[in-house]
């Protein structure tokens, strides 16, 4: 009986140092996975080869995190008075100024490859432009008519409009000059009334591109008291002082006009967690949806955006960005169908929701084929 009862003890012993054993070779593998693996301790070469998923298009196509689609764009379009214009922007090649009549074909172009919403911007003539950029609130200015006449003939697609002074104002700034300051709190006032005049105009998403404190909150209050309350704000919340910005200055003629430059109210491009609190604050004061502006320069703010926040991001690519892709291509020193869906595709791996841009048609039509 003792010796049965040692034996028994041997065996409970035993498998105790076998398992504390195991436990620990265990635990040295995974380490050594680890180690070679970095956080995801996915496998090790050669039994894991990531070269395997990329042999076939079929599996490249079956394992691609991200895509892109004509549901991702939304297109920018400038407008000059006339009728039946066609201007070309010398900074941008391949990009027209089109005169109110022309929009609703442009629109049934952009519906047919499936892009849901246009933004418009208006090249506004230097004879109405003033230092209270009175024009802003013109309920049949040349933005409000083009908004009109698109959603007259297209009703489902999406319109977006910019809200800030610059097109307006004679010293280009997005907000009034007094002193050669830009004041705040007076413009915020001016522009929750242009918000009311677009959205009376047709406008379905309201952009303020004029980075004053706190004007979200005061144009979503305006909206709500006029009976617009389904009317979206999208916020280009985090939108830098930026030389991208500059052929489209030169599309709407803003370059001219404009008087210094826009760093008292722009970001500077230096600052990332600023950015998360200019997010911040426009989501508590009623964004729908938030913008980081320029775009490829920017995609770690986009991306820290959306991992912050879990919001509908939107970014910006903007006129300078196209305008070196189109340099260069044209140059024939880029492939330009293929820089034009990475960069796009760039945007989506970023996190972003949807990408403003002036490739939206071509790169739509490309993914068609
Ligand atoms: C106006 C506005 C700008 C852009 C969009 N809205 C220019 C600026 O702030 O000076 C830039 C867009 C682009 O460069 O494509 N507030």
């Amino acid at each position: 009986m003792a010796s049965l009862a040692r034996r028994n003890e041997f065996f409970v012993v035993f498998a105790e140092f076998d398992a504390i054993f195991k436990a620990i070779t265990n635990l040295t593998r995974k380490l050594n996975i680890v180690a070679s693996n970095g956080q995801y301790g996915l496998g090790t070469y050669p039994s894991t080869r990531l070269r395997r998923n990329r042999g076939d298009g079929f599996s490249r196509r079956m394992v691609a995190e991200n895509r892109l689609s004509a549901d991702d764009f939304i297109w920018p379009v400038f407008v000059i008075d006339g009728n039946n214009r066609r201007e070309p922007v010398a900074s941008m090649p391949g990009v027209e100024r089109l005169s109110v009549d022309l929009i609703p074909a442009a629109a049934a172009e952009a519906r047919s490859l499936g892009i849901p919403a246009m933004a418009l911007f208006p090249n506004t003539a230097p004879a109405l432009k003033t230092p209270d950029a009175k024009e802003s609130l013109n309920p049949d200015n040349l933005v409000c008519r083009a908004s009109k006449a698109l959603k007259d003939a297209h009703p489902d697609m999406g319109i977006l409009c910019d809200v800030a002074l610059d097109p307006y104002n004679s010293d280009g700034h997005d907000g009034i000059v007094r002193d050669g300051v830009i004041v705040n709190d007076e413009t915020i006032e001016i522009l929750c009334q242009q918000a009311i005049v677009q959205a009376s105009a047709g406008c379905n998403i309201i952009g303020p591109s004029d980075m004053m404190d706190g004007r979200i909150g005061a144009i979503r209050k305006a909206l709500d008291g006029a009976g617009f309350e389904h009317v979206r704000i999208m916020s280009y919340a985090a939108k830098y002082a930026s030389a991208f910005y500059g052929p489209f200055r030169d599309a709407v003629g803003a370059d001219s006009a404009l008087k210094g430059d826009k760093k008292t109210y722009q970001m500077d491009p230096a600052n990332s967690n600023e950015a998360l609190r200019e997010v911040a604050m426009d989501i508590a004061e009623g964004a729908d949806m938030v913008m980081v502006k320029p775009g490829m320069p920017y995609l770690d703010i986009v991306r820290r955006v959306k991992d912050t926040f879990s919001v509908p991001t939107f970014a910006y690519q903007v006129s300078g960005e196209y305008t070196m892709l189109k340099a260069a291509a044209n140059n024939g020193w880029l492939d330009n169908d293929k820089v034009v869906l990475e960069s796009l595709m760039a945007f989506k791996r970023a996190g972003a929701d949807g990408i403003l841009t002036y490739l939206a048609i071509e790169a739509a039509k490309l993914i068609q084929d």
